[in-house]
């Protein structure tokens, strides 16, 4: 008789590397009896991984942990058992107190535990509850199960950590505190991973860390490794065809990495390089050790590099002391830019970090005014920038089924979404696509799709 499995619903929030950890969380999983599901009701384990990056984050776990309580309720007046755990950076700066609050929650585990998940449900299943949120000696990599056990199907495009934790001590930033102290992963394990991933059918690699671009791996040589290195080992892999990285900090812009951007085929013209500020006063008060004109300088160096690069940033409007004039320095430095791509946050004060405590914060009013002055600018580059897209025609990744049947959505270089109509066959494929509509959130093309797709498309129909 073959063994009853478990079930695991996994509701991930916030950024790249969450997804990423939730997918490893679910490969964990897998190797000891769960199965992953889409449906939380009916679960046997609900597995929160959540984020902390921004206000209310811990809030809205409170408030989703009691949706879950209901279906726990009702699973038990049913006799079935469901648990629920907690995860990622809430769980990281919360630690016992989730349980206090939300007696519910059965296990709250820190991101640098995720390899001891199983030991820790069976602490649950013996004293109740279990905590987690040691920055445990070992390495979690070196326990963690090769990519891909829960996710059967095909992913043409995949996030690999790298690096993770950051040592800068932005003013305004928990991460430091959740994701802990700056740790690269040694360039082999990577490279292991990312042949799994190629050997499955991945033609295209995010590099993801909370500063990516301050990698420094140990190398196969016993030596550091930076990230333009690394990224030259990945693009001798045959089959994959496309790399990314993010999240770079302006200061760690070493460079052979803005040399990789010319001289790497691979590597996408795309760049998500956040600044947070226009402002020389609102960077020094941030703390992030880098002027306007350092990032403005920067941003030429890259583009002699790869004249078609594309940018993209996060900013945060209403940082403690953040004048109208420091405002508008950040507008201007918007206009000088031109970004394809952006994410802008009224800055939201997170317990702990040096800025909470500044007496001199910005009036909820005037970050709401100045967050819609600056998104309404850069909502207009991102139309401009895909506008520059008609009639273009660009190679595009197709990776899964869009949104009306017998459409496939893609990404292009640029990181653009592209619906596209083409069998499922096609999807992993890399195809010319000629845009012939530009929507607000994807652009629409038409591809003439190589005979050998079409000829198996055709066989498979
Ligand atoms: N308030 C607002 N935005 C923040 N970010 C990080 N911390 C805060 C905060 N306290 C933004 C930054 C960062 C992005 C991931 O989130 O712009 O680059
Ligand atoms: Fe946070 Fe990024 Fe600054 Fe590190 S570099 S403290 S992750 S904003």
């Amino acid at each position: 008789m073959s063994e009853v499995k478990k079930s695991v619903f996994i509701k991930t929030y916030g950024c790249q590397m969450n997804v990423y950890d939730s997918d490893r969380m679910a490969d964990i999983l897998v190797d000891h009896g769960y199965l992953r599901t889409d449906n939380a009701e009916g679960a046997d384990l609900v597995l929160l991984n959540t984020c902390h990056i921004r206000e209310k984050a811990a809030e809205k776990v409170y408030s989703e942990v009691g949706r879950l309580r209901a279906i726990k309720d009702r699973a038990a007046n049913r006799g079935r058992s469901v648990k629920i755990a907690v995860a990622g950076c809430v769980a990281q700066a919360e630690g016992e107190e989730i349980i206090s609050r939300a007696p519910a929650v059965d296990a709250v585990i820190g991101p640098q535990s995720y390899h001891r998940l199983p030991q820790i449900l069976d602490r649950v299943s013996r004293d109740g509850h279990a905590v987690e949120t040691e920055f445990p000696s070992e390495d979690k990599f070196d326990y963690m199960p090769a990519p891909g056990r829960a996710m059967p199907g095909l992913q043409p495009s995949a996030f690999l950590t790298v690096q993770e934790g950051c040592d800068k001590f932005c003013t305004f930033c928990v991460v430091p505190y959740t994701r802990g102290a700056e740790v690269s992963r040694p360039v082999e394990q990577i490279l292991a991973e990312a042949r799994t991933l190629v050997a499955r059918g991945t033609r295209e690699i995010m590099l993801l860390g909370q500063n990516v671009n301050a990698f420094h791996g140990v190398g196969p040589d016993g030596k550091d490794w930076s990230l333009a290195r690394l990224l030259c080992a990945l693009a001798e892999l045959d089959g994959l065809e496309r790399l990314r990285y993010t999240t770079s900090h302006p200061r760690d812009m070493r460079d052979d990495l803005i040399s990789a951007h010319k001289d790497l085929p691979q590597l996408m013209p795309y760049l998500h390089l956040p600044v947070q500020s226009g402002s020389d006063a609102v960077l020094k008060a941030m703390n992030r050790r880098h002027s306007r004109d350092d990032y403005l300088r920067l941003i030429d160096r890259l583009r002699a590099a790869r004249p078609d690069l594309a940018l993209s940033g996060d900013f945060i409007v209403g940082f403690p002391g953040e004048t109208d004039e420091h405002f508008d320095d950040t507008m201007a430095l918007v206009n000088t830019v031109g970004y394809a791509q952006a994410y802008s946050f009224k800055y939201s004060a997170r317990p702990g970090t040096p800025a909470a405590d500044a007496t001199d914060q910005v009036d909820d009013a005037v970050k709401s005014q100045r967050l819609a002055r600056l998104q309404a600018l850069l909502s207009k580059q991102q139309a401009d920038f895909n506008g520059q897209m008609m009639g273009r025609t660009m190679d595009v990744l197709l990776e899964k089924p869009g949104r009306r049947p017998g459409q496939l959505t893609g990404r292009s270089p640029w990181l653009q979404a592209v619906q596209v109509n083409a069998p499922r066959t096609a999807i992993g494929e890399i195809v010319p696509v000629t845009i012939k509509k530009i929507g607000r959130n994807s652009l629409f093309g038409e591809t003439a799709l190589p005979d050998a797709i079409r000829e198996e498309s055709g066989a498979a129909a």
